[in-house]
């Protein structure tokens, strides 16, 4: 019995051996097929990475083509727009203009025979918009018909007024920094 009893306890124990040793390997397959799964994942993201950074960067990271830097606008050239004003407009503006609107005799504050008064304009401000003769009030008051019109009791020829129209439309917009108001009272013209 003694034996026996031996026995058991041996078999006991070793069934004991055998449960924990079951329970260990059950343990470890666990274990081992988490650790298979465990390991699966990150060859996934991995590949996943691969085909990410095989395909074609997104086209939002694309760099934009950078816009051609537009050159920077010609500065005015004001020895040159002197020159062509006496070239195109004084002769004009001497024989049809000259008694009204010089210094001495400035209708309106209006003196024409002078560029940098000219710029300035008359009582009510620029007379022209530069590139825009339809809209410059001097083309405007040269046309028949028009309210006041000048010279008041004559009429320019086609050549003068396509002159002055060509000469207007041919200057530069930037040119309207430079248009000052009259010194409204009534003193020297000036530029602002
Ligand atoms: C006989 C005089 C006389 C002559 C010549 C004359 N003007 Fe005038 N001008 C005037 C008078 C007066 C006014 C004001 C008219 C009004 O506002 O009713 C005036 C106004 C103007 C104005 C408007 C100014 C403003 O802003 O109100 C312009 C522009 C002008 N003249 C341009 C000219 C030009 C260009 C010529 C020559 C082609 C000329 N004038 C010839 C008398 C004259």
């Amino acid at each position: 019995m003694k034996n026996a009893s031996h026995l058991t306890t041996v078999l006991g124990l070793n069934s004991r051996v055998t449960l924990a040793l079951s329970i260990v390997l059950t343990l470890g397959v666990i274990c081992l097929v988490l650790s298979q799964v465990g390991a699966e994942e990150p060859k996934l993201t991995q590949s996943g990475n691969t085909q990410m950074a095989q395909q074609p960067p997104p086209k939002q990271q694309k760099k934009p083509p950078q816009k051609k830097k537009q050159p920077p606008p010609k500065p005015l050239d004001m020895i040159k727009l002197e020159a062509s004003f006496d070239e195109k407009l004084f002769p004009i503006f001497e024989e049809q203009c000259a008694n009204c609107h010089d210094v001495g005799e400035a209708e309106r504050g209006l003196q024409l025979l002078e560029f940098s008064t000219f710029l300035v304009g008359s009582i009510n401000g620029p007379i022209i918009e530069p590139g825009k003769a339809e809209k410059s009030k001097l083309f405007q008051v040269l046309q028949e018909g028009s309210d006041p019109h000048m010279p008041p009791d004559e009429q320019l020829s086609d050549e003068d007024l396509s002159t002055i129209k060509s000469w207007i439309d041919g200057l530069p917009k930037a040119l309207k920094s430079k248009l000052g108001k009259h010194d409204k009272d009534g003193g020297t013209p000036h530029l602002h």
